[in-house]
Formats: structure tokens, sequence, C-alpha cells
């Protein structure tokens, strides 16, 4: 007992919903999800993404909570206690950690930089070619997105520094609401543009011709990425969790929170996207530029103050998401190196910045360097959400399946069955056998189509 007190603990139930709802809902819902269901077919994507999410996201966010809060350890740690051959998958998520906050610190950099844009009116407008111009502008610049995407990091640094609870914690807990009636405002206003409909036709009527392999691999890294699973992201937060909380009951509203959230910014952007008739396959530039152009239609001095509070709130919510990554090494070197938080931290975040100036100068300068035709950027993004993620994700599927032992495990989601879950086997059975066969699957298709 005395060491889980040392370690830190989340203060209140709506505490630890706020905090791993806060690490869901960030930017791979509201600027990842859009574009990637823009370029790969609308309609099918959402599909195959919901029907990927329903699949993974209770059974595999249980899995992670129920090991972190069984072993009240880091991502390494956690399986080291249970079996020491196994410390490699935290070691995994450690690695993907890394590998994503090297790209999401810098798109959390590009946010701030908006709410500055955003101030001075510079795209109060809703021409495409000056919007594209602007977003266009800035990434390619070598030396302000880093100066951003530095401001960024220093923002989190702050957060993780003073650790669970006080800092993590309070946060999302001012923070998160907002956004919610944000997202609202902007899903009503885009929906009412004239040639919406366009768009939500798009959005909601799958085309199943456009299903391909790499559209599955692409909607399942997605539902990794935006659930925050297959790094041990989950164990490490679930780690800070009371014996008291109900897991079962949080594992179902994270994903459905993320989900709600996901869908409305699809609602928000893809409608403007045909309303304005702007390229739906625009990539990472999409929702920077469509935002903008949707809040100019409600008055450019509305629209200055919307869409300022807008990227604040986005900026925001990529802050609750990128902490609980850094969270992810900075509780490992923590508890397996023996450092102190703050060295944890500062050389987490060096790393990271190191990472990112390479990322954001593949955007520019070093856009010659490619590993299989993608540049720094988009492999970071693509070794995580389509490689290391999933990878993780059958990893830890199997290892609560078959080596935390069933009865611990499912003592462990029952609080030693003082809570009901009745389909406690059926989801070992799907954690065993179903899940793995399933990740695999996507694997295979995804690879095959890769080569
Ligand atoms: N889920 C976060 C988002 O959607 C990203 C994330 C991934 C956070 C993995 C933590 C771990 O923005």
């Amino acid at each position: 007992m005395k060491e889980t007190t040392q370690r830190g603990q989340w203060g209140s139930k709506l505490g630890f919903i706020l905090a791993a709802g806060g690490s869901a809902v960030g930017l791979g819902n509201i600027w990842r999800f859009p574009y990637l269901a823009g370029e790969n077919g609308g309609g099918a994507f959402l599909v195959i993404y919901l029907i990927i999410v329903a699949l993974i996201g209770f059974t595999l966010m249980l899995a992670e909570f129920a090991i972190g809060r069984y072993t009240q350890s880091d991502a390494v740690g956690a399986f080291k206690k249970i079996d020491k051959r196994f410390g490699f998958i935290g070691i995994i998520g450690v690695v993907a950690a890394f590998f994503i906050m090297g790209f999401y610190m810098i798109v959390g950099g590009w946010s701030l930089a908006y709410i500055f844009k955003a101030v001075t009116g510079a795209i109060s407008t809703t021409d495409e070619g000056v919007l594209s111009g602007a977003f266009d502008q800035l990434v390619q610049n070598n030396v302000q997105p880093i100066i951003w995407g530095g401001v960024y990091i220093a923002l989190n640094i702050g957060i993780v520094w003073s650790g669970i609870n006080k800092g993590i914690e309070k946060a999302s807990k001012i923070l998160m609401p907002g956004l919610f009636i944000i997202m609202i405002i902007l899903a009503i206003k885009s929906l009412s543009l004239e040639g919406a409909m366009e768009g939500v036709k798009f959005f909601l009527k799958p085309d199943f011709s456009m299903v391909t392999p790499k559209v599955i691999l692409a909607a399942a890294g997605q539902a990794f990425f935006s659930l925050s699973l297959g790094m041990a992201c989950m164990v490490t937060y679930g780690s800070y969790l009371k014996k008291e909380e109900n897991l079962v009951k949080n594992a179902v509203i994270v994903p459905l929170l993320d989900t709600f959230v996901a869908i409305m910014a699809g609602f928000v952007i893809l409608p403007a996207v045909f309303a304005f008739g702007f390229n739906s396959e625009g990539g990472p530039s999409l929702v920077f530029v469509t935002i903008p152009a949707v809040f100019t239609t409600m008055g450019v001095n509305i629209g200055i103050i919307f869409s300022t509070l807008f990227f604040i709130l986005l900026s925001i919510a990529a802050i609750t998401s990128s902490i609980s990554m850094m969270e992810i090494p900075v509780a490992y070197f923590i508890e397996q190196k023996k450092w102190t938080r703050k060295k944890a931290v500062i050389l987490t975040s060096i790393i990271v910045f190191v990472m990112c100036i390479l990322s954001s100068l593949s955007n520019g300068t070093l856009s010659d360097i490619t590993i299989g035709d993608m540049n720094i950027f988009d492999f970071y993004g693509y070794l995580t959400s389509n490689v290391l993620l999933p990878l993780g994700g059958l990893l830890i599927s199997l290892f609560v399946g078959w080596k935390l032992g069933k009865k611990n495990v499912i003592n462990e989601v029952t609080n030693d069955h003082t809570i009901r879950f009745p389909l406690v086997n059926f989801w070992v059975f799907l954690l065993r056998y179903v899940m793995p066969i399933i990740i695999l699957l996507i694997f295979l298709s995804g690879l095959g189509w890769f080569q």
C-alpha cells in the first residue's frame, strides 16, 4: 500500500474519466480522423472505423486498465512484474510514444500558431487559395513550426512536471468540457451551409467499392491511435487508479466519448469541405483550411472570435493527449531507471524535440528524405498507427488473456467480485482468441497491400 500512495493517484472519479478521456480525445479525433475519412472514401471508412472501435475499444481498453491497476506500475514494469520476459511489450509502447510525440508536438505547435493567425484576421476568408497558402507557409517554414513545437513541448513539460493528480488531472477537468460545446456549435453551423448535404452523404453513405486492405489498415490504425491504445498509455494511467474505481464503466465511457467527438469532427469538417468546394483529400491541412472558412461565414468579427477560441480549445485537447504520451516514458524512467520526475521530463523532452525538428523539416527542406515513399513526418505516423500500436494491442490482448491469469484478471475488473460484469468470460475469450486473430488479419492484409 505504501508504494501506491507514493506513486500518486487520481483524486476523483471524474478526474480519471476526464484524464483518460482527455488522453483519447485530441488531434486524433479533430485533425486526423476527418482527413483520413476524406482520403479513404468517407462513409466506407466510417463504417469500418466504427466496427473496429466496437471490437477493440472496450475490450482492449479494459485490458490496459486492468494491467495498470493490478500491477500499479509503469508501462514496462507492469508486464515485467507479471513475467520478467514480457517487459518488451512495454518497451514497444515507450518507443511508440516517442515516435507519436515526434509529430504530435509539431501539430500541437501548428495549432498554437493558428491561435495567432486567427486573432489577427489573417485567415478570415473562405478562399481556399489563401487558406492553403497560409497553411503551407507555416508548415514548410524551417524555423516557425519548430519554435511553435518548442513552445508546445514547454507547455507539456509544465503539466507533466507537477505529476499526476495535480497537473494532469486539474488540466483535464477544466479544459475538456469547453471543447464539446464549441464542437456542437461548429457542427450546427457547418451543416447549415449551402451544399453541406453533399458532405453529409459522403460521410454517411458507404461506397464499399472503395474498401481496400489499405483503407482497413488505416481505419484500424486510426482506432488504436484515437483511443490511445496499444502503447500501454492506458496501462500507465490505469496504474494511478484507486482500487474502488469501476474499470468496466470507464472502459465503456471513454471509447464512447472519443467516438462521439470524432463523428462530431466529421460533421464539422466534411459538410463544409463540400459546401466550399474544397479538396476532401487535403490531408493534414484539412482542418486548418476548413475551420476558418466555416467561421468566416458567421461574419468577420464573430469569425475571428470563434476561430481563435477553436484553436485555443484544439491546442488544449491536444495537450491533454500529449501529456498522456509523455507520461509513458516519464513513468518508465522514474520507476525502472530510478530517475527523478524532473530529470525524466527533461530528457524525454529533449529527445522528442530532436525528433520533432526532423519531422517538421521533412515538410520543407528535408522533404527529399523518404522512407518507403513517405517523408519523415508521415513515416512517424504510419509506423506508430499502422504498425506499433496494432502490434502492441495484439500483444497486450494475448498477455492479459493468457498470462495475467484468468482469476487475477477477473478479480481485478470486478473489484474482487463486488462489481457486476456478466460478460466477463466472454471478454476473456475475446482477448484470448478473437482480438489476436482480427488484429493479425488486419495486419496481414495491410502488409500484403503495402508490398
Ligand atoms: N488519442 C490521442 C488523440 O486522438 C493520441 C494518443 C495516442 C494519445 C496514443 C496517447 C497515446 O489525439
